[in-house]
């Protein structure tokens, strides 16, 4: 059988994988937060985003495994670092972190074909105290919407999850960026979006292969990208945060395969 057309595809484009499959993901996965576990050392004030990212492709090679972002559509590098209002698809570069500046660190691997896919937050320095709730509000939002996801709820069930949590507390969901299938590919149907009605959308069955990674801005929603094409920011300037974890629907609820081997997925603060 061709690897990339394994399982069988639901009326909506979604691949069902076989329930073996999970182990492959679950390496994948784990390799990549074992490389954002290391991460956490190497975030600190005066820092470059560039030579975060020299470790990460150093240690993705020491790995034996393979950058996804390397190559992939033009991208060269093996992460993604975003700083303060930068929302996603930061480019690693030699610019310094300054005090109190959030970070977002998103590696995505390929281990014997499975792709792992996840993001989280670091500061450098001393963190502000709105930056600490925006954090944690994204982190938390994140968690209910993995709390979502189990057979017979539906991918507006977990964007809802997200949404009414993160407008609770008065910040906004970003809608011009969304979670995407993975598994053999790097991005596949469905589009996973972090705002929705309850019961709406495609039905999760197990074997979905999927990444849920909210991005929350402190003010509204609006992005724009810069002109290198990749880096995208919020209109407003303001503060923006994302995790993200790469997850299988199970027979009962959910598996997720990025979870941190140090247990330090959420920033820990002084
Ligand atoms: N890892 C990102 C995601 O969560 C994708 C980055 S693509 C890149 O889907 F080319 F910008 F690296
Ligand atoms: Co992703
Ligand atoms: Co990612």
């Amino acid at each position: 059988m061709n690897t990339e057309n394994r399982g069988r595809l639901t009326k909506d484009g979604i691949r069902i994988y076989d329930p073996s499959d999970s182990a492959g993901m679950l390496a994948a996965g784990k390799l990549a937060a074992q490389i954002l576990d290391a991460m956490s050392e190497h975030v600190f004030v005066g820092q470059t985003t560039a030579a975060i990212d020299k470790v990460i492709t150093d240690t993705v090679d020491a790995a034996g495994a393979k950058s996804a972002t390397i190559g992939y559509k033009g991208y060269q590098h093996a992460s993604c670092i975003s700083v303060n209002h930068v929302v996603c698809h930061g480019i690693p570069s030699d610019k310094k972190l300054n005090d109190g500046d959030i970070v977002n660190i998103d590696v995505t691997v390929i281990v014997d074909g499975w792709f792992g896919d996840t993001s989280r937050m670091y500061v450098a320095g001393k963190l502000p105290r709105k930056a600490e709730r925006l954090i944690q509000v994204t982190h938390d939002s994140l968690m209910l919407g993995i709390e979502a996801v189990k057979p017979g709820n539906t991918f507006g069930d977990i964007g809802h999850a997200i949404q009414a949590y993160v407008e609770s507390h008065r910040m906004s969901v970003v809608r011009d960026f969304c979670g995407h299938g993975l598994g053999r590919v790097f991005h596949a149907p469905p589009n996973v979006v972090h705002y929705g009605r309850p019961g709406t959308g495609a039905v999760l069955e197990p074997g979905m292969f999927f990444t849920i990674e909210p991005m929350v801005n402190l003010g509204r929603a609006e992005t724009k990208t810069l002109a290198d094409d990749w880096t995208a920011v919020t209109r407003d300037k303001s503060l923006s945060a994302q995790f993200e974890h790469s997850v299988g629907v199970t027979e009962t609820g959910v598996e997720i395969f990025t979870l941190s081997p140090a247990g330090t997925f959420h920033p820990t603060y002084g």
